[in-house]
């Protein structure tokens, strides 16, 4: 079933108390407060997808760089996930790095998580490399590291494949 919203807008320091309520659910590792404060801070690119009430259902943060555009965090609230609001904020990903005038976008993902991994194919991002020993993560019950996969394809072919040309 679709999600109704009020689409996407800017992040905002009064969205964090929702943001990292949602942080704190979708991830083992999740971003601080503080990562969120520095990224707008910072400039990054970073919206927030809300329901008609202004809630936040989902967010990601993004790093436009010189002629590229890198994903840092996509999330949708757990309850909502599997209705396609992923898609809905990698459009918004992708009409950032358009107007930012990136011509590659890029991420990472672990490879244990398969959803995103998921998506992002279906979306059009390729596997182009892999970064040993990325993310801390659990490995059988003690603190470890786990790969990163990067992912990425050029903003032109995406936009072509998602009908916004
Ligand atoms: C990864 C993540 C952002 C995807 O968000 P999402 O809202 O679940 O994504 P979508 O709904 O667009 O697509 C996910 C699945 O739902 C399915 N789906 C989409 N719309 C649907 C609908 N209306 N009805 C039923 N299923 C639907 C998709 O086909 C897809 O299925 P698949 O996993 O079997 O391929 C989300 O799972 C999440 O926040 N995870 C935790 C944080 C995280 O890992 N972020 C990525 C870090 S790299």
């Amino acid at each position: 079933m679709q999600v109704v919203n009020a689409g996407l807008r800017e992040m905002r320091v009064s969205d964090l108390d929702a943001v990292m309520d949602i942080e704190r659910r979708a991830y083992e590792f999740a971003w601080s407060r503080g990562n969120f404060v520095d990224s707008l801070a910072a400039g990054y690119v970073a919206q927030v997808l809300c329901d008609e009430q202004d809630a936040v259902q989902g967010y990601f943060v993004a790093m436009a760089g010189v002629e590229e555009m890198h994903l840092l965090n996509i999330s949708v609230e757990p309850r909502l996930q599997r209705r396609g609001l992923g898609l809905q904020l990698l459009d918004g990903v992708l009409l950032s790095a358009t107007l930012h005038g990136a011509a590659l976008l890029w991420l990472e993902v672990r490879p244990s998580n398969q959803r995103a991994l998921r998506l992002y194919e279906r979306y059009g991002l390729h596997a182009v490399a892999r970064r040993r020993a990325y993310y801390p993560a659990m490995v059988d019950g003690r603190a470890g590291r786990e790969d990163a996969i990067v992912m990425s394809s050029p903003v032109e072919t995406l936009r072509r494949s998602r009908g916004m040309d």
